[in-house]
């Protein structure tokens, strides 16, 4: 049986206003479920997948429920943080989903200069599965390079002996792929500190620009523009833990 929450704490938690301001908005006859003006913001509504296509407020669909996945295509020059100075990631999303509650996430971080593939969620244990080392959630990264390669970091990294600069614990193996002289592909399922940068430097090289184009299976849509973003149905969630 699906859960049943109050109308006026469903809007409120989505972001839509106090609840004041969702019992004014449904006296105004703006809350509506299958085309019926909801007046009470006291009613119990069933939380089923379907209410966003049932619902509107304002006329408008009501926003995805909680539990979502947001896989975002994120720019070059914009932090994941919720509060550095700059351009936010979640400054990409509709402005009522910064209040939401549960908030969103984004699921690891890829540095400021750093594009491509991000995932956003409000589903805390989803979040800890992806990022759990034991779920091996791959990601793959198209790297451009200052200098040429020399030939041996492809057997560097595949080695899981490449110690990065102030650590103590070697880095899990890393499949390499060469594109060209100064481009290549990096597949890891680690998640350390700026890892791929920090990789190149010891390998005596230095990382000019980097894009993740894939996480588990899930690859990063061709037709998703920079700074846009995609809600995940169930599919693509399980795409996520699947071997690419
Ligand atoms: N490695 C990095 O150096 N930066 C990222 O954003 C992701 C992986």
């Amino acid at each position: 049986m699906s859960k049943a929450v109050r109308l006026d704490k469903l809007l409120a938690n989505l972001g839509y206003g106090s609840r004041r301001e969702i019992q004014t908005l449904a006296r105004m006859g703006e809350i509506r479920l299958d085309g019926e003006a909801l007046s009470d913001a006291g009613a119990r509504i069933a939380l089923t997948p379907d209410l966003p296509a049932r619902l509107s407020v304002e006329d408008e669909p009501l926003d995805p429920l909680p539990g979502l996945c947001l896989l975002l295509h994120k720019p070059v020059g914009v932090t994941c943080s919720h509060k550095e100075a700059g351009p936010l990631v979640y400054g990409l999303l509709p402005d009522r989903w910064r209040h939401r509650d549960p908030p969103l996430s984004t699921v690891g971080r890829l540095d400021k200069n750093t594009s491509g593939l991000l995932l956003l969620t409000d589903d805390g244990a989803l979040l800890h599965r992806i990022i759990s080392p034991k779920a091996n959630v791959a990601k793959r990264y198209r790297v451009a390079l200052a200098r040429p390669l020399r030939g041996d970091e492809e057997a560097a990294l595949a080695a899981g002996t490449l110690m990065l600069d102030g650590e103590d614990r070697p880095l899990l193996p890393v499949v390499m792929e060469t594109q060209d002289a100064t481009h290549c592909a990096v597949t890891l399922t680690e998640g350390r500190y700026h890892q791929v940068r920090r990789m190149f430097a010891a390998l005596g090289n230095h990382v000019e620009a980097l894009h993740r184009d894939r996480v588990g299976g899930l690859d990063l849509p061709g037709d998703l523009p920079a700074g846009e973003f995609r809600v995940l149905g169930e599919t693509e969630i399980a795409a996520l833990f699947a071997a690419a």
